[in-house]
Order: structure tokens, then sequence, then C-alpha cells
């Protein structure tokens, strides 16, 4: 029960704070979580309950609640020089800096790189430097943008086009033009007697019939995560980028790797499309760029994409388009420090040593009858709630079994999200065994709970 008292932390939040992607009755009666600080991947509520962030915050925290080298590079830079743009042909020195370093790091030998402030605005910065090299090349028509269902690109208006999911219908989207294809999640969209092979390769033909059917002058780009994060953590179906980029190569179509999740570390490489080894023609980064620690996007555009762009700027003399926090320093100097913390002091490395713990602790909590599909890449996965394991039936909706257990798992203290009938974990990059041990056997008894009760 939530404390109601007037002047409670709840009760301020609730009468003040408009809160995103929440069941607004649930949390009515739930209370708020409101929180005061984060020691490690622990966080602590007002009343100085712990709880074990099995989501890294939003995918983003990956180096815990309290890494002091952050905190202090952003210290410094404050005292530096705290703010400034990147109009006009000005830019701080410390994003000149971030700029070389991410197209090191990046797959390109060389590239350019546009900064937002999140990751939806870097999908729109995308889309909109796509449809201004459309114009500039003398091919207007060419604008629409193929996705997938269940991709998840952010919730500006182009960017939740660009999502496929139905919640979006009551802002009247997608824009048009915007074209979800079919989500390459073999375990639920595969029909019955298909192989894996047969499925990808039945996904490379619909991407095929689809450009076919638009003409491909009129498509400017096929977007999509490496693996699906907020659409309930979907790593593609076997060879489906293999059987994917040919096709986009062959009508001269970018593919776009959206890894505002899967980039710095997430999938077990730096990049997700490093993992499922493609090569896109520009990569969409945000999260833990800065390791959560300052809202920052980025674009970061292969060499031919910047080529392009260089020359239809240069023509009409500028590109049009920038926000006041693009290229912030202080975000620049975090995004330098978490960059060093990640690829330097240890934490890919530790994805890596804690990938087969994490993917065993699945599994084994993949035996329970009512979990259908574990699923996941490096420190990324998901648990698919099921009434019936054979048929792959979901619970029925109004039970809302997955909210259930994260309630349940929030009350035992730990943190992670309901997505659809799935519940997703994320891990921060700096957990240890005994961490991850816990968020297994807190995660275990809930569902245990949950499923005695609804099953
Ligand atoms: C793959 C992907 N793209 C884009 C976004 C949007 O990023 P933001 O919430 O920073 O706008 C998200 C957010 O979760 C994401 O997961």
């Amino acid at each position: 029960m939530p404390d109601d008292a007037p002047n409670s932390w709840e009760s301020r939040a609730d009468a003040y704070s408009f809160y995103g992607f929440t069941d607004l009755p649930t949390i009515h009666d739930r209370g708020a979580v409101v929180l005061t600080h984060g020691k490690g991947p622990y966080v602590f509520d007002v009343h100085g309950r712990k709880y074990l962030d099995a989501n890294s915050g939003l995918w983003n925290m990956v180096a815990g609640f309290d890494h002091r080298g952050l905190a202090e590079a952003a210290k410094a830079q404050y005292d530096r020089f705290p703010g400034y743009h990147a109009f006009f042909g000005r830019m701080a020195d410390t994003t000149v800096m971030l700029s070389e370093k991410l197209i090191e790091i990046s797959p390109y030998e060389s590239g350019k790189v546009f900064y937002t402030n999140s990751g939806s605005e870097a999908n729109d910065t995308l889309v909109k430097m796509l449809w201004f090299l459309s114009g500039a090349e003398g091919k207007p028509d060419r604008r629409k943008i193929l996705t997938r269902k269940n991709g998840y690109h952010g919730v500006t208006v182009v960017a939740a086009s660009m999502t496929g999911k139905p919640y979006n219908e009551v802002f009247g989207l997608p824009l048009e033009g915007f074209i979800h294809l079919t989500c390459p999640h073999y375990w639920r969209e595969g029909e019955d007697g298909e192989s894996e092979e047969a499925f990808t390769a039945r996904m490379a033909r619909e991407l095929e019939a689809t450009i076919k059917k638009e003409g491909a002058d009129t498509i400017a780009a096929f977007v999509a995560e490496p693996v699906m994060g907020a659409g309930g953590v979907i790593p593609p179906s076997k060879g489906y980028f293999q059987a994917v980029q040919p096709i986009l190569k062959k009508h001269g179509i970018p593919l776009i790797a959206d890894e505002v999740i899967c980039g710095f570390g997430r999938t077990g490489e730096i990049w997700g499309c490093q993992t499922y080894d493609f090569m896109p023609d520009a990569i969409i980064a945000s999260k833990a760029l800065t390791a959560g620690y300052f809202p920052m996007g980025a674009v970061i555009l292969s060499p031919d994409l910047a080529d392009r762009l260089q020359q239809a700027t240069e023509e009409i003399e500028e590109f049009p388009h920038g926000f006041t926090g693009s290229g912030h320093p202080v975000g620049s100097a975090i995004a330098l420090k978490a960059i060093e913390v990640i690829l330097n002091e240890g934490l890919l490395d530790n994805v890596r040593k804690l990938t087969p713990r994490f993917e065993a602790g699945l599994a084994e909590i993949a035996k329970n009858p009512n979990i259908g599909e574990a699923r996941g890449k490096g420190l990324m996965g998901a648990l698919e709630a099921v009434k019936d394991k054979a048929t792959k039936t979901p619970f029925d909706g109004d039970l809302s079994v997955s909210e259930r257990i994260a309630n349940t798992c929030t009350d035992h203290g730990l943190i992670c999200r309901p997505l659809g009938q799935s519940i997703v974990l994320c891990p921060p990059f700096i957990m240890t065994d005994a961490q991850m041990d816990e968020m297994f056997e807190k995660l275990d008894a809930a569902l245990k709970k949950v499923f005695s009760e609804v099953a």
C-alpha cells in the first residue's frame, strides 16, 4: 500500500508529475517508487528500501549508480566549460574529441557524427538526413522508411512512426510512408513445421516483395535494432541480417542499425552489428553512450553517407537541423569517460564473463512450465510467460501476469520490467556473480508465487 498522506513522497509524485509508459491504476494503487540514490547496481527509495536494478535504469546505467570517474569527468567539464552548442561552425573541444573517439570505435574507417539529446531525436535526425539527401540527389519520392513490427525506435513523431507497436495508434500514428515488416521472432512467428532457416528466408522474401510493391526508388532506408529491445528482447532469427543485407544492397537501400540499446557492449561486442556480423550505413546511438549519466544521442554516419550529406549540405550551404543541446560539452566529457570505462576498465570484459552465468540463469528459469521462451544475447534477456507451454498460448491479458511478476519483484527488492507477457532483464555491466545470483533467486521466487496464483 502506498503512503497516501498528502505530504508523502508518493502523494506528491502523483499530484504534480506525469509518468510515461506507466499503468496509472496500478501506480495509484501501489504508489510511485521515489528514489534518492544508488550504489553499484542498487537504488534506494525515500523509505531506505534497497532494490537491485536488473534493468540498468532504462538499459542505460551500465556502470552502476555511483561511478566516481563519471561524476568527476562531469565536474571537471562543468568547472572548465559548462555548456555550448554545435551550431554556426562552433563546437566544444571535448565534443571534437568525442567524435574522433566514436569514429575510432565504430566499424567505419572514417565518417561523421551528429549529436542529439536522445535516441528518439537521433532517429528523427537520421530520417531528416535521408529525406534531405533524397531532395538534394533529385529523388524526392525516396522517403519511405521500412522497420519491423515490435521494433522500438522512440517516441518523437518520426521515431514513434518507425516503432512497430499498436499503442501509437492513439496518436494517429504512424505517419504515411512508415512500413512495418514482420518481426523476425522465430519462436512466435514461425509456422508449424517451418525450420528457422526457412523462416529467415520467408522474412527475406517479404522484404524483397515489399520493395517491389512500394518501388525501391521510394524507400529511404531500412532501420533495425540488432536485437529488438523494448519489443521484448528479440534476437533476430538465424542468418537474418545476412539474408536482408544483400537485398537492400541490390536495391541501393541503406541499412541503419538502431544501436540505442545494443551499442557499447550490451551484446558482448561494442556494437550489435558486430555481434550479428553486418555492416550498417549508419548507427544510431544513445543510452550507454554516457552510461546514462547525461542525456545524449548520436547519429554515426558511414563514410559514404557522410560524404553524400556533406556534398548535399554544401550545395544549399547548410543542413538546417540541430538541437540546442547537440554536442553538449559535459555530455561529451561523460561519454568519453564512459567509453574508456566500458572498453578499458573491464566493463565489456565483465559482460563477456557474466554472459554464460546469465544464460544459465535464464535457461534454469525457462524450465518453469509457465515460461514459454527464454531468449537474449549478451546481457539482455527476456522470459516470456505462457498459460500453455506446448501451444504457446498466452495468459489472459486481464490477469496482467508480467506486471504482477514485476510488482512482486519490486516488493522483494528487485526491479525488472514487464513487456507484453515477458519479463525483461538487462543488468548493469558491473554486476558481480553474487548479484546476478540474487537477481535470479528473487525473480524465481516471484515467478513461482504469481504462477501459483494464476496458472
Ligand atoms: C532501440 C531504441 N531506439 C530508440 C530509443 C529511443 O531513445 P530515447 O528514449 O532516448 O528517446 C530507444 C529507447 O529505449 C531504443 O531502445
